[in-house]
């Protein structure tokens, strides 16, 4: 079966990404398989406090899809909603794993569908082998030493090093 687009279709791809994980890097991949354009969104969640700043988070996705023409990435600070009305795209992008994400996420996804009829959200699982991985456990596991490789792209695991004062050749 071929991989049909929605038609011209930029879908905005936002979350926290701090950082970003292998899990999200596959979402996306597969995001472009889909749609023209996906714009990989750095966005403010207020009820997180964040490890890397704005810059840093957009510079690890800046550098893994610097080859990808199909990837814009870009932050912002106010509504979802807002971005999207002046981006022109009218698809939200969220990746979808275990059954704990999906209240939130629904949630989420109403929310933003209140605010104005012209959006859509579409949920793509996440891969099996991500399934259980996450920036929170990620960077908690890294911050007391234990082992991450293979959890992030290289860029995210040296930056991950510099963060919590780890020599390369550690566990992290
Ligand atoms: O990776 P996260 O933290 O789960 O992503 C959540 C994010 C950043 C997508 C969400 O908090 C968000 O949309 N923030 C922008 C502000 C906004 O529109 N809030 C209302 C969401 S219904």
């Amino acid at each position: 079966m071929t991989q049909e687009k929605f038609a011209n279709r930029i879908a905005i791809y936002p979350g926290s990404f701090d950082p970003i994980t292998n899990g999200h890097v596959d979402l996306i991949k597969r995001g472009i398989r889909l749609f023209d354009e996906v714009i990989v969104l750095v966005a403010y969640n207020p009820n997180k406090s964040y490890l890397f700043s704005v810059e840093e988070r957009e510079q690890f996705i800046r550098e893994i899809f610097s080859d990808n023409s199909g990837v814009r990435v870009d932050s912002h600070s106010g509504l979802l909603v807002d971005y999207l009305k002046s981006s022109g795209a009218s698809v939200i992008l969220r990746g979808m794993r275990a059954v704990s994400d999906f209240e939130y996420e629904f949630q989420m996804a109403l929310m933003n569908r209140r605010q104005t009829r012209e959006v859509e959200t579409v949920f793509l699982m996440s891969g099996f082998k991500w399934f259980y991985s996450s920036s929170k456990l990620i960077k908690e596991v890294a911050s007391m030493g234990g082992s991450v490789k293979g959890l992030v792209p290289e860029n995210v695991h040296r930056g991950l090093m510099e963060k919590f004062n780890r020599r390369t050749g550690s566990r992290v």
